[in-house]
């Protein structure tokens, strides 16, 4: 029997229990379902009919999306939603921090099972706190890699700190331990990881680095939500509930730190709230307004119970892309990422060859599939910034990031595509790629493609 965590409090179980018994699949009732679904997915065979019983049914034909937002909300979901907007704004509960924000604290805490949760009104103040409250400042040099969303290296530059990119790994695009090691210097102040696309770069290294020169890790875990935490050193993580994520909080803006360091989260509660403490008008460190809206705060407690599906539904369509796709990877079409680490799929990234690119995701377009790069331009590479932020010396070892750079595509892979997309982004590869689905050597998948 294979194991799987879903957020216990997602009122369809029962149902998602009896499909996956006519499957071979047992599911766990537990709201921590990364760690877990990663454990397994090595030994699940998912049954055909699985994807399409769980992944909803509609294909018209028309354009499909890479991340459609219009799609993330139902109508029970918005009308609770605007009920208990209707509630925070009749009982004047609209600045301070309120029992709702404890409770989703409470929430998160345990959710990502951290000692502190402390919500913000964005992942890049959230980025930009925890930076600080590390004593971050002018003069100070973050390592950081160059492949991530510029929140990542302007939080830094926020702070008055200067970035100095570490290069990635080529395999799975997360930074490189031994590029950090040569990015250190005497200025280094801290080192910032970024979990791209939903896998969890292995931090064991990483923290030997930390502890031996004692310098300080905050983690860019915005893409990574649902991640069980399977280290037992204390840790600083920063997450995004900007509805592209896999949290995908309806109200558009809001974040969380996750820390072990108590000082870490009482700087950030007070950083947020203008630096007062618990008493009002009292400012005892610097701060600003960085506090979570209301609104955010009552659409992540819906949100809540959905993390746990949205990462199932994500690893369900990523195993059916590497699945069917093996073809055009054994053909030297196209090739994946490894992805060994803990993984939420937040992206699916193909590697394709840098002349054919454009090429490539303009066939997918007039085949009616959007596709994504993130991110094509690095961060050293922006136009608006001059180079000083590229450490001198070490800027040749970027090499892997901007060849990285120049190959991955992203296909669509938002909890919201239905089954009949997914077979139909995959069939437009095969066709793109000039190969039949019908060569597929696996009858099962070729039936699959078959429209
Ligand atoms: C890797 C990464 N870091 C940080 C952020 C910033 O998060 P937010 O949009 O909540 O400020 C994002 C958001 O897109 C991101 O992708």
């Amino acid at each position: 029997m294979n194991v799987f965590k879903i957020d216990g409090r997602w009122k369809s179980n029962q149902k998602l229990l009896n499909l996956a018994s006519t499957h071979g699949i047992e599911f766990q009732l537990d709201h921590r379902a990364g760690e877990s679904l990663y454990r397994k997915i090595k030994n699940v065979k998912f049954g055909e009919n699985l994807p399409r019983q769980l992944l909803g049914k509609r294909y018209d034909g028309k354009k499909i999306p890479f991340n459609d937002l219009r799609r993330q909300v139902g109508h029970v979901e918005l009308i609770k939603f605007f009920y208990h907007l209707y509630l925070s704004i009749k009982n004047g509960d609209l600045t301070r921090i309120s029992k709702k924000v404890v409770e989703l604290e409470d929430e998160l805490r345990d959710f990502c099972q951290g000692k502190f949760a402390i919500t913000t009104d964005s992942g890049s103040s959230g980025l930009y706190m925890a930076l600080k409250a590390y004593g971050v400042g002018f003069g100070d040099e973050v390592i950081l890699p160059p492949n991530s969303f510029a929140a990542t290296h302007n939080a830094v530059m926020l702070t008055g700190a200067t970035p100095v990119y570490a290069d990635i790994n080529p395999y799975t695009h997360l930074i490189d331990p031994d590029a950090v090691k040569k990015a250190l210097s005497k200025h280094t102040t801290a080192i910032l990881p970024v979990h791209m696309y939903g896998q969890e770069v292995e931090l064991d290294e990483l923290y030997e680095i930390s502890k031996h020169h004692g310098i300080p890790i905050v983690e860019d875990a915005c893409h990574t939500i649902g991640i069980d935490n399977l280290y037992n050193f204390p840790r600083t993580r920063v997450y995004s509930l900007n509805p592209y994520k896999n949290y995908s909080v309806i109200t558009g803006k809001g974040g969380f730190v996750v820390t072990d360091d108590a000082n870490v989260a009482s700087y950030i509660s007070s950083f947020r709230e203008q630096g007062f403490t618990k008493q009002k008008n009292f400012q005892c460190q610097d701060g600003f307004n960085f506090r979570m809206p209301p609104s955010a705060v009552i659409g992540s407690l819906l949100r809540l119970r959905s993390i746990g599906l949205n990462n199932f539904l994500r690893l369900l369509i990523a195993t059916k892309y590497y699945q069917c796709l093996a073809p055009l990877v054994e053909d030297k079409k196209i090739s994946f990422l490894k992805t060994e680490g803990p993984h939420v799929h937040h992206h699916v990234t193909i590697l394709v060859d840098p002349e054919k690119r454009s090429e490539i995701i303009k066939k997918l377009s007039q085949e009616n599939v959007e596709t994504g790069i993130y991110y094509d331009v690095l961060m050293h590479k922006q136009p608006g910034l001059d180079s000083f932020s590229i450490k001198p010396g070490v800027a040749i070892c970027l090499h892997q990031a901007e060849l990285a750079g120049q190959r991955i595509i992203q296909l669509p892979c938002s909890h919201t595509l239905t089954y009949f997309e997914l077979k139909a982004v995959i069939r437009s590869l095969y066709n793109v790629f000039g190969l039949s689905h019908k060569s597929c050597p696996d009858r099962k998948l070729s039936d699959f493609l078959t429209p």
